[in-house]
């Protein structure tokens, strides 16, 4: 239970160094952001507390209380990496370059923790290249070996790293997307890229970037799944704390803005430059300053504000509304504003488990992005708003008819 000090101020213990973490922000009770129920079953919903808070000795952002892994990757996690045109070309190119700057050994070992439907080790495994997926959710973990892909359904950790070292040798390079950041038992994660990470190996992991947050106002990045928001600096102390050392950075659009970390063993690698000029940029921003911090918790209560006045207001004029992309992200935006199917009469999605189903929490019914096309409303609220150009370009009939987007990222807008 989480110590209180002051009004709405709490204080947990960090999990990178044991140090204290004081919460900037409470977005209240939330569902699990994955979980679509059917129509029919929604009486027994899990909901958690949803908080977030700054550890004040090595900087690391992260969630008040975890919420436990099985409940969130399971058989039926519904999220398929592969569902996006532009993430597609994105791990293609990820893996072209892991190829060819970093496996580079003969028999190289690729190891992706994560790895979902195979989004990035298709590639691998088309070009011959030993590798291995831990994907501990079934279906997606299916999909990826339906693609001829090597995968284990464990969690990767230190026991199961150990494992995989001693059966297969090292690794070359351990890579993660959107996956570290949902790891709260990060000791046990370092630990068995220690086991499993050869001597001049790296690890490589990619997530979304605090800096972006922040600046963005994205503050639908915060919800179960994503327990740490990373900087360099915190990433810097995190990889110090476990014997490694950060020694790149790379800023990447997905996604609303991530960055890529090159971990190697400390010592073994002389860090590029972009490190310490990223750390630099951070302190002058103040990513670490509770100030900043609970700036950017002022200017989330002013988006919830604006969207839930622009919603009523187009309800109260009659206009027909539905939300597009039924993203975990929007389980924190739904639940914190109170956008139900009062407001938004659904959601579109291309992803098949997802449709028929209802959202977290607010219950909006999950349709095909057909019943859009079909007939369109007058606006779409865009909840993937971090795939705004892709589905923007494919859905140009909506605009060419007279819809609009409604978009809160970084402010309520209306294009
Ligand atoms: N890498 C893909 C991407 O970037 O699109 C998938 C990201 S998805 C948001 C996170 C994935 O990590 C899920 O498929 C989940 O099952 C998996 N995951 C969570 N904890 C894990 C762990 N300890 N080991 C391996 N995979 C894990
Ligand atoms: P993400 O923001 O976590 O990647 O989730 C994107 C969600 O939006 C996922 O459920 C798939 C859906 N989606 C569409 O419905 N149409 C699209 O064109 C894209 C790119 C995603
Ligand atoms: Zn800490």
């Amino acid at each position: 239970m989480a110590e209180q000090s002051g009004p709405g101020v709490e204080h947990v213990l960090c999990h990178v160094c044991g140090g204290q973490v004081t919460s900037f922000l409470d977005l209240g009770r939330q569902p699990l952001s994955d979980c679509f129920l059917a129509p029919g079953a929604t009486e027994d919903e899990y909901f958690y507390r949803l908080a977030v808070g700054v550890c004040g000795s090595c900087t690391m952002v992260q969630l008040i209380e975890p919420v436990d892994r099985e409940k969130m990757f399971h058989e039926d996690y519904p999220y398929y990496s592969s569902g996006s045109s532009v993430m597609r070309s994105h791990f293609e190119d990820t893996a072209r370059r892991l190829l060819e700057h970093t496996a580079t050994r003969t028999d190289p070992f690729v190891v992706e923790i994560g790895c979902n439907d195979g989004v990035m080790l298709r590639t691998i495994h088309d070009a011959g290249v030993r590798h291995l997926g831990f994907e501990p959710s079934g279906k997606v973990a299916q999909a990826a070996r339906d693609k001829g892909l090597r995968v284990s359904t464990e969690f990767f950790e230190e026991r199961t790293a150990v494992q995989v070292r001693s059966t297969e040798g090292p690794a070359d390079v351990v890579y993660a997307a959107n996956t570290i950041c949902h790891i709260p038992y990060i000791e046990s994660i370092f630990r068995g890229i220690d086991a499993l990470l050869g001597e001049h190996g790296v690890f490589v992991f990619e997530d979304p970037y605090l800096g972006d947050i922040v600046e963005k106002t994205s503050f639908d990045q915060i919800y179960d799944e994503h327990f740490f928001f990373f900087t360099a600096r915190s990433v810097q102390a995190m990889a110090a704390a476990f014997g490694f050392e950060l020694v790149d950075v790379e800023r990447l659009p997905v996604h609303g803005g991530e960055l890529r970390y090159t971990i190697a063993r400390a010592g073994k690698r002389e860090p590029d430059a972009a490190v310490a000029r990223l750390i630099d940029e951070e302190r002058v921003r103040g990513l670490a300053d509770p100030i900043v911090l609970r700036d950017f918790a002022d200017r989330v209560e002013r988006v919830r504000a604006d969207l839930r006045t622009v919603l009523h207001d187009l309800r109260d004029q009659g206009r027909s509304v539905v939300a597009y992309g039924a993203t975990a992200k929007s389980a924190t935006v739904a639940n914190f504003c109170g956008i139900g199917p009062e407001l938004v009469s659904y959601v579109c999605d291309t992803t098949p488990a997802k449709q028929g189903r209802v959202t977290p929490g607010t219950h909006i019914p999950v349709r095909p992005v057909e019943a859009f096309r079909d007939s369109y409303p007058d606006y779409a609220l865009l909840f993937a708003w971090n795939h705004a150009e892709e589905i923007m370009r494919k859905e140009q009939g909506f605009r060419g008819a007279g819809g609009r987007w409604i978009l809160y990222v970084p402010h309520v807008h209306v294009v």
